[in-house]
């Protein structure tokens, strides 16, 4: 291939019938491009976990709300969290029945609360307070309640969830004051879960975590055990980010048949006919985006070769906020130029000194106007980002399944910027026409 970093996409095939230099020229960037083929792989090979009935993928729409992307996922069967008002509106742009949806949140005001029990989905609260809040306002309703299986994991101390140093989750000591709590608003328990943290690679600490979920279940009541509709284990299912290295793989197929067999045999032992849930985020988007971005200024400071882009935290914060890894890729069309790999650091345009894509890589010598992709920014990479200096939310494409791109989230404009501001404010500034007569 032309380009002089992309063995990784061009074996992929992953910018389908056009170049990232083409979609860079035609959309700009920085743009998050995404690849529907991969998509549906990724939700196939989740959704192919289990063949116990009532097995389920509920999709962690925090990772990707992108209702382009939601549609997708949802005609391949899964279903969807939220975790806030908004996301709730995603999803149902996406297609997503309140029956498909859980919303699994926590720390909610009664409003917040109000509107998931408008939308008519199944809450679950994660902790005593937030289920006598509910109850106060949902009386004689059903309610899921999240407990801490007291096992975490995760890529970093930010994404761990369960565990003593967290603040998610009830301690399954506390059963009898949930069921007291249930008792006094005539509430229904229908159903649990879990969420152990973000980024696992190994499968044994999640079905060691989902065997202390199965056992609670075990504890419950017999009627309450009878009510139970549904079971989630949660998600964290990792990705491998070092692509070059060639990083493993999470191994699914071991994941799989440990975790069926876990809930086949509770099944068969309890008589539960409700659903089984995983929750995973990342491993259903990570790997069919790309972020393309451009180098804008190349330059060394105190022996450091620093390539300047207009890839700043504000667009992929991971980097800066948990020091991740993502591999990159460099089109410039002329694999003739590329010479030998030399010592990177790769940084933003945002003005702080932590804005660093990627510290110290070993890269062909990157030029102005070469085009950068960041592999495995689908999950976390839009839906984090932010317009810090005042900077514009970028764009979004789709490759479709017939190898053409569809634009899914224009870019942001100057106006975007604007549109919640003071009327007096816009209109001092000519933007919007003042009052008449
Ligand atoms: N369920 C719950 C309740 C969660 O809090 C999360 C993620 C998930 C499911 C999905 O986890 P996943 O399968 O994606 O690991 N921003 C971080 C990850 C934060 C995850 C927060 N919760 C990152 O970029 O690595």
């Amino acid at each position: 291939m032309s380009d002089i970093r992309s063995t990784y996409t061009d074996d992929l095939r992953f910018y389908g019938a056009t170049t990232p230099r083409e979609l860079a020229d035609r959309f700009g960037t920085p743009l998050y491009v995404y690849n529907e083929r991969i998509l549906r792989e990724r939700c196939r090979d989740l959704m192919a976990l289990s063949a116990q009935p009532g097995f389920g993928v509920n999709y962690s729409v925090k990772a990707n709300a992108n209702p382009s992307l939601l549609q997708i996922i949802h005609e391949e069967g899964l279903v969807a969290d939220a975790m806030s008002p908004g996301e709730l509106c995603m999803d149902a742009l996406g297609g997503f029945t309140p029956e498909e949806i859980l919303y699994i949140s926590n720390n909610n005001s009664p409003e917040e609360m109000l509107t998931a029990l408008t939308h008519g989905v199944l809450i679950s609260v994660d902790s005593l307070s937030q289920l006598d809040m509910l109850g106060g306002i949902n009386r004689g309703g059903r309610v899921m309640a999240r407990f801490n299986p007291g096992i975490g994991a995760g890529h970093h101390a930010k994404v761990v969830t369960a565990g003593k140093a967290t603040k998610f989750g009830i301690s399954p000591d506390r059963l009898d004051d949930v069921f007291t709590l249930l008792q006094k608003h005539e509430m229904t328990l229908a159903g649990i879960n879990q969420h152990i943290g973000s980024l696992f690679m190994e499968p044994e600490g999640y079905l060691e975590a989902a065997k202390v979920l199965l056992k609670l279940a075990s504890g419950l009541p017999a009627d309450a055990l009878k009510a139970l509709e549904v079971i989630d284990f949660g998600g964290g299912f990792g990705i491998p980010y070092h692509k070059y290295a060639g990083e493993a793989r999470l191994d699914l197929a071991a994941l799989g048949r440990g975790l069926h067999a876990l809930i086949s045999d509770w099944a068969a032992a309890t008589g539960y006919r409700g659903r089984f849930l995983v929750e995973p985020g990342r491993y259903v988007v990570a790997e069919c985006g790309i972020l393309l971005g451009r180098v804008t200024a190349v330059k060394e400071n105190a022996g450091t070769r620093y390539a300047g882009t207009d890839i700043g935290f504000n667009v992929l914060m991971r980097p800066a906020m948990y020091d991740s890894f993502h591999d990159l890729e460099a089109y410039r069309g002329d694999a003739e130029s590329a010479g030998e790999p030399v010592l990177q650091t790769v940084v933003g345009n945002i003005c702080e000194s932590g804005d660093i894509l990627a510290k110290d890589r070993l890269l062909p010598l990157l030029r102005e106007g070469d085009v950068l992709g960041v592999l495995d920014a689908g999950a976390y990479g839009f839906s984090m980002a932010s317009n810090y200096n005042q900077r514009l939310l970028p764009a979004e494409v789709l490759i479709q399944a017939d190898g053409s791109p569809r634009l899914i989230r224009r870019r942001e404009t100057p106006q975007d910027l604007t549109r919640c501001l003071d009327g007096l404010v816009r209109q001092r500034s000519g933007q919007e026409a003042g009052p008449r007569g």
